[in-house]
């Protein structure tokens, strides 16, 4: 049980630490610097960068989702549902598939329309568009984080 315990954790904050640092990496320094470009620039590295990352992201998303499930049932969550720690790990799962349906739903949708965008006044206003997304995205990435911590300490 230990051992399944063990590669369970071991799994989870490596795709974790994938679906959260790569979403910081993209907002904080890919996209930023990708608006030194002149708007027809961006939309090419952008759909090279999108036709990438955007295949990899959900796997990496459902993976940390399914196995932070999966942690928590094996480290006996189910008896010490209504405790912090319980309430803390329901939270979670509802958090993580808010933060992973604003990516598919808001976030990508607008990555979309950029590589779509008819000139570069549309190709800026929905860049803008980006940036405030993924301010929201790291939001809730960093409250996520926050309960992972919490757990670790019983809460
Ligand atoms: C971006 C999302 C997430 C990241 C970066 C992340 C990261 C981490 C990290 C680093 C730990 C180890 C904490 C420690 O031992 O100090 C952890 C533990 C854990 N995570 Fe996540 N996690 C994420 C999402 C989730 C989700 C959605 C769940 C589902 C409920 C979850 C459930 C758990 C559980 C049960 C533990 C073990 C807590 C304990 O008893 O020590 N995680 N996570």
């Amino acid at each position: 049980m230990l051992w399944l315990l063990i590669a369970l954790q071991w799994l989870h904050i490596l795709a974790g630490i994938f679906w959260f640092g790569s979403a910081m990496t993209a907002h904080v320094i890919v996209f930023p610097s990708f608006r030194r470009f002149p708007p027809e620039t961006r939309r090419g590295i952008i759909e090279a960068f999108a036709a990438r990352y955007g295949r990899l992201v959900a796997a990496v998303a459902g993976a940390t989702i399914l196995l932070g499930v999966l942690r928590g049932l094996t480290g006996g969550v189910l008896d010490m549902l209504t405790s912090p720690y319980g309430v803390t790990w329901i939270a979670a799962i509802l958090l993580a598939v808010g933060v992973a349906a604003f990516e598919g739903a808001r976030l990508s949708p607008v990555v979309g329309k950029l590589i779509a965008a008819g000139g570069p006044e549309q190709i800026e206003a929905l860049d803008q568009r980006l940036a405030a997304y993924g301010r929201i995205e790291l939001g809730g990435f960093l409250v996520l984080f926050s309960m992972m911590i919490a757990m670790r300490f019983g809460y």
